[in-house]
């Protein structure tokens, strides 16, 4: 038995990173995965990998008749929703006297509005189902400020909050769908890389990474996606509105 047999699971930001190794890491242990992501070719090719396990859809999460019609084809091809995996989002280097109104904007529509609507449509069809996890990608830096991190930092504290009003409007309404919010800190995927590779010296950036963590190693995807995995499993049906901290100590010090 996996542990998450059976269920129906959608995952955006599903062609790289974290949402390509939680989608892997759903199919192997059971689940049925909608992945979705803007990059349709790298998303059709890793949902391709899997088999019958996985189906790629095109989802932009900051259009909500994206949403709509995703969902909608997601339910008629799987017949459920009980896993729904935001990992979509994007990083801007930048401190608050040098980004623009627009890129301001741009990063919060991503970040923000992009899981604000992946929860408002996700709670409507996963109600009809009688229970559902939502989990949501934030950060460390939805927990701690950089000083150049001005966006980044705001749309990842936000999306925190969101989760907990969503767990909580949940819990009230009897729904039986739970909301969490998962912080990891560097995470070895083309988002840190491309920070990385961005400095002047980028393995001199990678180590000064590294000595930042108690445990001196940066994380790897399947650290964050063993996490979903309890999440989005039935071992944490107790758990909702939390924020699950995943970076080696990190927010310890
Ligand atoms: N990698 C890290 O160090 C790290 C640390 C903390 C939190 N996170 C968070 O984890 C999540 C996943 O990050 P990752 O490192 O896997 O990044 P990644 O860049 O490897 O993957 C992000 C994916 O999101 C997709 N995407 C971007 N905009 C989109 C949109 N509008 N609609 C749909 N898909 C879109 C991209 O095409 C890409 O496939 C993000 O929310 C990120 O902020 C990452």
């Amino acid at each position: 038995m996996g542990r998450v047999d059976g269920k129906i699971a959608l995952v955006t930001g599903a062609a790289s990173g974290i949402g390509l190794q939680a989608s892997l890491r759903l199919a192997e242990e059971g689940a049925r995965v909608m992945m979705t992501d803007i990059n349709v070719e790298n998303g059709k090719k890793e949902a391709e990998k899997l088999g019958r396990n996985a189906e790629f859809l095109k989802l932009d999460i900051t259009l909500e008749e994206d949403w709509i019609s995703v969902l909608r084809e997601t339910v008629k091809r799987f017949q459920s929703l009980d896993i729904l995996v935001n990992s979509a989002g994007m990083v801007l280097i930048a401190d608050v006297e040098q980004i623009s109104l627009e890129d301001w904007r741009h990063v919060h529509a991503v970040n923000l509005d992009g899981t604000f609507l992946g929860c408002k449509h996700g709670v409507r069809v996963m109600k009809e189902f009688g229970a559902g996890s939502i989990i949501n990608l934030s950060s460390v830096s939805g927990l701690i400020g950089g000083f150049n991190l001005a966006a980044y930092n705001s749309s990842k504290g936000a999306v925190r909050m969101l989760t907990k009003s969503v767990a909580l409007h949940c819990a009230r309404s009897g729904y039986g769908i739970r909301c969490n919010s998962i912080h990891p800190t560097f995470i070895e995927t083309p988002m840190l890389d491309s920070m990385i590779q961005d400095a002047p010296d980028p393995e001199k950036a990678r180590q000064t990474l590294i000595r930042q963590v108690p445990l001196k190693r940066i994380g790897t995807t399947d650290d964050v996606a063993k996490m979903i995995v309890y999440l989005a499993s039935d071992e944490s049906t107790f758990v909702t509105g939390t924020e699950m901290v995943i970076d080696g100590g990190v927010v310890a010090q």
